[in-house]
């Protein structure tokens, strides 16, 4: 597997840029708004065929015959919040669809009057491209080493401190033994200058003992996160639902990969062999184990309904480019200089109305003493705020 990826790398090292200039002028000149609706789609699709039959969701030809723009844009948009508010067409095609949900989706107006177009205009035999374009910036994707990666190759200590250890032998071998070299200062800088290196190895891993930095475990399922949250691009929150009210992001359980496959039965990376352990976890009604990566120890409170929902921040700042990986990765060392680091320089959202009762900071906001507020300043580098 890894072979043939290298290979294939290797081989579309220089029809990359082509490909993109490619994709780049088809998107230029032609059908702007096929292409936006086509790539828009590629959410739906996960549930919803156009004239292919019905999936998780109805099939989506002649939809716009059967409800006015309107009731379209906001269904789409969050249909439960239709569904909560007593909508009748809504609250029965709810119930014919067995109280699936379908997830909400975050499109302004006009990119769901795009998305409608694209349904109304669909022709299953005019899209020779959508393959091409899609594997082609899928490869393109893959030709640039990830950050983190390179990151990873860079920490490996190993041979620096073969390489040392050799030096300091045969300085000490030469200078008790051999003599071969006569001045003896030559001696005392490598051995001063090995014992230096060393010292920062071990300082550098000792800090490092009990932390994951760049732990990737092997799941019980390959479940790849580029195929979901990038390929398909289901939100993070359809999966990880209580991030934004919790102190735990949450792992879904089999029932929910069940909402969408109970009719996808393969995949193309593979096959049938994977999924297959997803059927298997409901008929024995064993959960599936999955292994935890990223982990702070029992000493520390971290809470993700804090910094997603109050904070605003994004998934991706703390656990890198998950949508490109297709195993978890662990980016960053979760150490409590990393969480230090951010509190400094991070601004809170301080027109949230939370904040209103920080008088003295809106005073200085208002009156221009400060510019920004940032976590610090509110106390998000008091010990007992993050320590029990
Ligand atoms: C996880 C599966 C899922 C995804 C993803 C999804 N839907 Fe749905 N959709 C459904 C289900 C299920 C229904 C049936 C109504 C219900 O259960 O709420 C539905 C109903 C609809 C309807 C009403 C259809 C009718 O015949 O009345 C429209 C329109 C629709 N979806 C459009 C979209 C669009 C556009 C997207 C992408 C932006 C999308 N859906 C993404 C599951 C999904
Ligand atoms: C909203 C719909 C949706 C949900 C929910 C979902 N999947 Fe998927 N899954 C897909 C789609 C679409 C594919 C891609 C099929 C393809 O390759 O054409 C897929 C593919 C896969 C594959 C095969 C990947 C490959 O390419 O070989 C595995 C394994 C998988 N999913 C596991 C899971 C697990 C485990 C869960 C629950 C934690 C889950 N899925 C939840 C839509 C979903
Ligand atoms: C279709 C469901 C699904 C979607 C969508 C999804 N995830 Fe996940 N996520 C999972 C499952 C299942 C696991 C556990 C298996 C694993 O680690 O790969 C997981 C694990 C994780 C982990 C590692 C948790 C740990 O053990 O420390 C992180 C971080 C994560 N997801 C972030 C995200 C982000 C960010 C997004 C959106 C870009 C996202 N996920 C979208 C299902 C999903
Ligand atoms: C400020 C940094 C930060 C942000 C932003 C963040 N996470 Fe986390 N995440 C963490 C830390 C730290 C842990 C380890 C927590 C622990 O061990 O209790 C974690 C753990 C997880 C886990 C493992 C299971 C769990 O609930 O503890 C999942 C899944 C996860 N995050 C998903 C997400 C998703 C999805 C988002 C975006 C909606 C997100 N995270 C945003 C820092 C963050
Ligand atoms: C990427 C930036 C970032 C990282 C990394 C980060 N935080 Fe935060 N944190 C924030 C922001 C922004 C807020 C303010 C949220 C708000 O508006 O209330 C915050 C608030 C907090 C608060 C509440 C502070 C208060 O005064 O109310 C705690 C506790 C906290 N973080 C703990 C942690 C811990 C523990 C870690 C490391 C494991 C961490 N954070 C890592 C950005 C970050
Ligand atoms: C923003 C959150 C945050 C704040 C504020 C914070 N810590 Fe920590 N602290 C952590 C995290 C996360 C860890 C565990 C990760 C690690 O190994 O560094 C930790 C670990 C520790 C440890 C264990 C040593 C170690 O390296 O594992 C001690 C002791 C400690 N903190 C003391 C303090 C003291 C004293 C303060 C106040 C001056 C403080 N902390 C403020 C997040 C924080």
């Amino acid at each position: 597997m890894i072979k043939y990826h290298t290979i294939r790398i290797k081989y579309l090292k220089n029809s990359a840029l082509l490909f993109t200039l490619l994709i780049f002028f088809t998107i230029q000149n032609i059908q702007v708004h096929a292409q936006d609706g086509r790539e828009l789609f590629t959410v739906c699709a996960a549930c919803h065929t156009i004239g292919g039959g019905k999936l998780i969701g109805p099939d989506l030809k002649g939809v716009n015959e059967r409800h006015d723009e309107a009731w379209l844009i906001k269904f789409i948009q969050n249909s439960q919040e239709m569904i909560q508010s007593g909508d009748e067409t809504a609250v029965k095609l709810f119930a014919e669809y067995k109280n699936i949900p379908m997830p909400p989706n975050n499109l302004t107006d006009d990119q769901v009057r795009t998305l409608l177009l694209y349904i109304k205009d669909y022709d299953p035999n005019a899209q020779p491209d959508v393959t091409t374009a899609q594997s082609a910036e899928g490869e393109t994707e893959d030709l640039a080493e990830p950050e983190y990666l390179k990151k990873a190759s860079e920490r490996n200590y190993g041979t620096t401190f073969i390489i040392s250890l050799f030096f300091l032998i045969i300085a000490l071998v030469d200078l008790f033994v051999t003599q071969i070299i006569k001045a003896r200062f030559v001696h005392v800088i490598i051995i001063l200058t090995v014992i230096m290196i060393m010292g920062e190895i071990i300082a550098v891993e000792a800090q490092g003992l009990g932390r994951q930095h760049y732990y990737e475990p092997e799941q019980p399922i390959a479940f790849s996160h580029k195929v979901h949250a990038g390929q398909n691009q289901i939100d993070c929150l359809y999966c990880h639902t209580t991030a934004k009210e919790s102190i735990h992001a949450g792992i879904p359980s089999t029932q929910l990969c069940m909402n969408c496959h109970n009719v996808v039965r393969s995949g193309k990376l593979t096959g049938t062999a994977e999924i297959a352990k997803i059927y298997q976890s409901l008929e024995t009604q064993t959960p599936i184990e999955w292994i935890k990566v990223h982990n702070v120890p029992d000493h520390v409170y971290f809470n993700h309904a804090q910094h997603v929902a109050a904070g605003k921040l994004e998934c991706q700042e703390c656990h890198g480019p998950v949508e490109t990986m297709d195993r978890i990765i662990q980016v960053n060392d979760l150490g409590m200089g990393w969480c230090i680091e951010c509190h400094r320089t991070k601004e809170v959202q301080f027109s949230n109305n939370f904040y209103k009762e920080y008088t003295k900071l809106n005073g200085d906001l208002d009156s221009g003493f400060i510019r920004r507020v940032t976590v610090d300043m509110i106390g998000g580098d008091d010990c007992q705020k993050c320590h029990y």
